[in-house]
């Protein structure tokens, strides 16, 4: 592995895609919260949106500003050769996100990014797996609400079980949030590709090694009445049982026989109907072009709550987790998902990867796998709680 030295590249973090939602918010934090000797720059396609963002930093002026679009693969291949760490908002990432993967995996620098899109996920294992590894970057998809407190909650929750036996883990995950004009085109984008998402994933089935002597499922839950949260369970489509399993697949603390079920957790039948019926027709409509064109009117890129809405806004995810004769319950729980606590979790992994002594990995890694006890600690010490609600 050819890691790089702390020194050798002008930046320790670069923030791309930093004057949209989520950026701005991310860039914000950053200038709130990282070290004072962070060496760290924002880039995106505009220098004047990026020169006013940088003086609305507090501590702007050592901020440095790159320009850099995700049409311009020349652009992208700088940024990377200019930083230890690029972090990435530019989505929806199966258009824009490719050649920035393949630029930092070529030039061993740490990637993350904020998709909770499967197929580019599995594109980005097929395509750019084997050459991160050989350069030593780490490429970490989902380092936002997707997928980090249910990564890391699910790793959190397997620790408090006994080692070396099957284990079943449970996750009921709570919202009450807006999303951004991002998200809705990411989500639209998605919907509108399921076959090629199919593909992507058979494609990763086939380069993935086999385990050969433990086994790993993770699956979105079927509807029922779940009796241990007290809630109706829903099965949650998203990208966050993947990447439970590939950090199952990673880490031998998961046991010989692990599995996990995601689910969305309602306390009320006719809300859980509804949301079903919501989510099929918004499903179903956006398979069209016209009615994709109007929903993705609805909200425009750049948009997103305000942040009176984002200060009402929650999560909670409960897990309940069971093996070797004991059962536990535990829970991970903050703000507004979406956003604030996106930018949270996204600046800190960022600087998690940049600065602390972290296991040993390269090539596409899960949260769980190439962060998990550091990460953790920082969230809980930037206002994530992450506890033990009871054990049997
Ligand atoms: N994991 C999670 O839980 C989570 C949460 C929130 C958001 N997200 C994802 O994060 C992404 C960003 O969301 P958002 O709400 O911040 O979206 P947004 O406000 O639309 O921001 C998108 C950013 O991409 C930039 N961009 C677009 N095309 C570009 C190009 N060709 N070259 C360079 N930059 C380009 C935009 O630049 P300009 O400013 O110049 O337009 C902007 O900075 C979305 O994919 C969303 O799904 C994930």
């Amino acid at each position: 592995m050819g890691r790089m030295s702390g020194t050798d590249r002008p930046y320790d973090l670069v923030l791309f895609g930093a004057t949209g939602f989520v950026g701005t918010l991310t860039a914000r934090y950053l200038a709130a919260h990282a070290p004072r000797d962070l060496r760290w720059a924002v880039a995106g396609r505009d220098p004047g949106r990026l020169e006013r963002l940088r003086e609305s930093l507090p501590g702007g002026a050592d901020v440095g500003v790159l320009r850099a679009d995700a049409a311009e693969p020349a652009t992208l291949r700088a940024l990377a050769e200019h930083a230890r760490v690029v972090a990435t908002t530019v989505g929806p990432y199966v258009r824009y996100g490719e050649d920035l993967v393949a630029a930092c995996a070529d030039t061993g620098a740490d990637y993350l990014d904020l998709t909770g899109e499967p197929e580019f996920v599995d594109l980005m294992y097929v395509r750019h797996d084997a050459r991160a590894r050989e350069t030593g970057a780490r490429l970490v998809h989902a380092c936002g609400f997707d997928s980090v407190p249910h990564d890391l909650g699910v790793y959190f929750t397997v620790r408090q079980l006994p080692e070396g036996v099957p284990l079943t883990v449970d996750g009921y995950v709570s919202v009450d949030a807006a999303f951004s004009g991002g998200t809705l085109a990411s989500a639209l984008t998605q919907v509108a590709r399921g076959r090629r998402m199919l593909a992507a994933a058979r494609e990763r089935a086939r380069h993935e090694p086999r385990l050969p002597d433990r086994r790993v499922r993770a699956v979105a839950g079927a509807p029922r009445f779940a009796g241990e949260v007290g809630a109706w369970a829903l099965p949650l489509p998203t990208l966050d049982p993947q990447i439970v399993r590939r950090s199952a697949r990673a880490l031998e603390r998961y046991g010989p026989d692990f599995r996990y079920r995601h689910h969305a957790a309602v306390r009320r039948l006719p809300v859980a109907l509804g949301g079903i019926a919501a989510v099929g027709a918004a499903a179903a409509a956006a398979q069209l072009p016209p009615a994709r064109r109007w929903l993705s009117d609805r909200l425009k890129p750049g948009d997103g709550p305000s942040e009176q809405k984002r200060a009402r806004s929650w999560f909670t995810v409960r897990f309940v987790g069971e093996g070797g004769g004991r059962r536990v319950y535990t829970e991970v729980a903050g703000g507004d998902p979406g956003y604030d606590e996106t930018a949270k979790m996204f600046a800190e992994a960022a600087l998690c990867l940049a600065f602390d002594d972290l296991p040993p990995s390269a090539g596409q890694v899960t949260t769980a796998q190439a962060m998990g006890d550091a990460l953790t600690e920082r969230l809980c010490a930037a206002g994530i709680t992450f506890r033990v609600a009871a054990r049997r």
